[in-house]
């Protein structure tokens, strides 16, 4: 299993295959989780992988003091042009500790964890997030239902998008959720897959419980409703630094 995440998400396929979750998903689910969370004026906020920064952007425009870090170069090159006094960003590798008792809240949104071959590296993740926060600091994670996504595999399918074909198959292999991506652009027939621990609650509360992080909270979608192992997209979890 090669280090998959690190050129697939830094290519721009991956933003055109993925272009339709954007902006405005990310606004609906960061007022949601705002309204519920109610952070205090002036709350240091942490993104562990914030992609090209859409939940972020918005966590600054509240007037929150916010980083976003992500491992993809060509991502923080983008993100950039929205730096300002109340929002920074880093090219930096979620498994590794930014720094010490420093932020209230650190989030992990969309799936942006699980792409380790081992345990170890899913637990430095979660461990790297747990020492960054202060003492009764919160950790926010948004992962995949992964009963949810299994139940509904979709084998086989592909799309069209800007006028190439992706062709896109799905699997399940030794606990990892596994999907193929093949198309052809610029006269070239790029081949990438994606692999992702079917990581569950109790996954999450063993890598929590190891890193001084007690869950509170487990949503099942972006409006906040009870997560259901069987019908819910989403698996929210909020859980407080011990
Ligand atoms: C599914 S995307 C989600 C991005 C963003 N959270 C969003 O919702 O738009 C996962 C992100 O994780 C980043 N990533 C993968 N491995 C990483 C690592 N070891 N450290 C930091 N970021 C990483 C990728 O570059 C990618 O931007």
């Amino acid at each position: 299993m090669q280090e998959w995440y690190k050129t697939w998400f830094d290519s721009p396929y991956y933003h055109l295959l993925y272009r339709q979750r954007d902006d405005k998903e990310a606004e609906g689910f960061i007022r949601s989780l705002i309204d519920f969370i109610k952070p205090p004026p002036g709350s240091v906020m942490l993104d562990q992988a914030c992609g090209r920064g859409r939940h972020v952007r918005i966590l600054a425009s509240l007037g929150f003091e916010v980083t976003g870090i992500d491992l993809s170069e060509n991502s923080i090159s983008y993100c950039k042009q929205f730096e300002s006094d109340n929002l920074h960003f880093a090219v930096h590798d979620m498994r590794r500790i930014i720094s010490v008792n420093s932020f209230d809240y650190v989030f992990n949104l969309f799936t942006s964890m699980g792409y380790f071959r081992h345990d170890h590296d899913q637990q430095l993740t979660v461990s790297s997030a747990a020492a960054a926060l202060k003492k009764g600091g919160h950790y926010i994670v948004d992962f995949m239902n992964v009963h949810w996504v299994i139940s509904r595999l979709i084998s086989e399918m592909h799309k069209t998008i800007d006028g190439i074909e992706f062709y896109i198959s799905r699997r399940v292999e030794n606990g990892f959720i596994i999907k193929d991506i093949k198309f052809r652009a610029e006269n070239h027939d790029h081949h990438y897959t994606e692999y992702v621990e079917a990581m569950t609650v109790e996954d999450f509360d063993r890598y929590f419980q190891h890193a001084g992080l007690k869950r509170l909270h487990i949503f099942g979608n972006y409006s906040l409703q009870p997560f259901d192992r069987n019908l819910s997209e989403r698996l929210i979890l909020i859980a407080q630094k011990t």
